[in-house]
């Protein structure tokens, strides 16, 4: 059966990287560079040092479980993905790159399923959940808060980039009901997009405190859509060889166009999210 998050971020990038975010786009030209400048953002926030034992949410193809490996020297990893496709092609990666335990260590199923979390953590309790440009695409964003707080080590933290509606942004507006069309399209449920007060006591509630939320919107809309707009049928942007389907070449320019519509009408806002957990 066809995945919505399958293997075609693959031709987006160069050399044999398999990044599937929206890049920050700062300083980087390169898909790639972008992605990983993100996965850098957030692995900086959190606080990754060579103690941590990362639960990672949503982990893609494993670009980013080798980072927290090779880059942050992490003591550990686990991790969830609900894409079979991308789960054994991170397994694979993984296995090549030399780190089979932590291969073994991360599996397919929904971050929303508690047992799955009881499963990939045998009894561990990790002193990071991290979740880069996925939670929104969560069933529930909201249980994955408490899922996170129950297994996560005394004082862990939690770290995320995640998207909110803009302050300004008015839900009872025609232009929320597009919104609501395009979300939906997206595979993104209606009630993971709140405004940043609601986004807040979500977090509170859920048991974290010490929350900072750090609006990157700049850095990481306008540069996904630049980079989507220049995509064409059949050949990647990188000049890799590998080759973009039609469905990709669509799926990504409607993206694109998407996030640079919700940039310029102040809509959405892409925030670097870190919290620590109470008590
Ligand atoms: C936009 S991609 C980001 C991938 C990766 N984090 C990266 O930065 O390259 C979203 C990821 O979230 C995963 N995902 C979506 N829903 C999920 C769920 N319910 N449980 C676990 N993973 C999920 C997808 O399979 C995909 O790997």
């Amino acid at each position: 059966m066809a995945e919505f998050h399958d293997l075609a971020e693959l031709a987006l990038n160069r050399d044999d990287h398999s990044w599937g975010n929206l890049g920050y786009w700062h300083t980087a030209n390169d898909y790639s560079d972008a992605c990983r400048a993100l996965a850098q953002l957030l692995g900086e926030q959190a606080g990754l040092d060579d103690q941590s034992l990362v639960f990672d949410a949503g982990f893609g193809c494993g670009d980013q479980l080798l980072f927290w490996l090779k880059h942050f020297r992490v003591a550990g990893i686990r991790g969830a993905n609900l894409s079979h496709s991308q789960t054994s092609y991170a397994q694979a990666k993984l296995t090549d790159a030399g780190f089979k335990d932590a291969a073994a260590a991360v599996m397919q199923g929904d971050i929303n399923d508690s047992e799955l979390w009881r499963l990939a953590l045998q009894g561990d309790r990790p002193s990071h959940v991290l979740a880069l440009d996925c939670a929104y695409h969560f069933p529930s964003r909201l249980e994955f808060l408490g899922l996170a707080q129950q297994h996560l080590a005394p004082s862990g933290r939690l770290a995320l980039t995640d998207f909110m509606l803009a302050d300004q942004h008015d839900t009872g507006s025609f232009v929320h009901r597009l919104l609501c069309w395009m979300l939906r399209r997206s595979h993104i449920a209606e009630a993971n997009i709140v405004h940043r007060d609601q986004y807040l006591r979500q977090l509170q509630d859920s048991g974290f405190s010490d929350i900072r939320i750090i609006d990157i919107s700049e850095h990481v809309m306008p540069g996904f859509a630049r980079f989507a707009r220049k995509l064409r049928w059949g050949h990647s942007i990188a000049d890799t060889g590998k080759s973009l389907g039609w469905s990709g070449q669509v799926k990504y320019r409607v993206t694109g166009r998407f996030l640079e519509w919700a940039y310029r009408r102040s809509i959405l806002r892409y925030c670097l999210i870190t919290a620590t957990k109470t008590g």
